[in-house]
């Protein structure tokens, strides 16, 4: 199984208008997540999630269309998850991976947010980063990486226009130094509760 992640990156400096968040600035990039995460396992932290559901307008315990998701999170039982099928709740890395392949997915998309970025992020094979060139309120550091240990698999460009006021890149890394990350590959034969 490919362990993923996506990000939007970008300066973190100003507030457009008040109470609007930066999704609602880029609306390519949604269209870019639902091309990529469609028919795939998503992880995201619980607050993530739960931005999420607001974001959409849809309750806990609502998914996206077409996707399974885990959150990641230390409450005991998440009720809201009990209703949906697709919905799964994790407590820890390990859990969420060992939920994936019960599953058989071949995909796990991490979304975020920071914390769940960097909790994942020595565990990931793919980054699907979009590149926002404009300044953003709210957005959150993600961890560094150095060009040496990915290289770019796929890049597409969206210059700014009517609907999407900042220049766009979305690139795909794959990670090409195994051996940092194979120390801590997780399989069904070695990991722990
Ligand atoms: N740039 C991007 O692409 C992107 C994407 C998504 C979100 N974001 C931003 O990220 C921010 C939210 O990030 P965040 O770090 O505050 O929240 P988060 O990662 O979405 O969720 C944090 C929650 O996840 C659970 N959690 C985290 N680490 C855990 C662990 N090791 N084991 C078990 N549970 C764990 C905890 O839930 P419990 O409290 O329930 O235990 C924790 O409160 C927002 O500002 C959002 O806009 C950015």
């Amino acid at each position: 199984m490919r362990i993923s992640m996506i990000a939007v990156i970008g300066p973190i400096k100003h507030v457009p208008k008040e109470n609007i968040t930066p999704l609602e600035y880029l609306p390519a990039h949604l269209k870019y997540f639902e091309e990529t995460s469609t028919d795939k396992l998503l992880v995201m932290g619980r607050v993530t999630y739960e931005n999420t559901c607001t974001f959409i307008g849809k309750p806990l315990g609502a998914t996206l269309p077409g996707r399974k998701i885990i959150i990641l999170s230390r409450t005991p039982e998440l009720t809201y998850t009990q209703d949906n099928e697709n919905l799964f709740q994790a407590s820890s890395a390990d859990d969420a991976i060992f939920v994936a392949y019960q599953m058989g997915a071949d995909e796990m998309i991490v979304v975020g947010g920071e914390s769940t970025h960097q909790l994942f992020f020595p565990l990931t094979d793919r980054l699907y980063i979009t590149h926002v060139f404009g300044c953003f309120s709210g957005y959150q550091y993600f961890s560094k990486f150095t060009l040496e240990d990915w290289k770019v698999v796929s890049r597409n460009y969206e210059s700014a226009n009517k609907l999407n006021p900042f220049n766009l890149s979305f690139k795909v890394f794959d990670r090409t130094r195994q051996e940092a990350k194979d120390k801590k590959i997780v399989t069904l034969e070695n990991f722990s509760l």
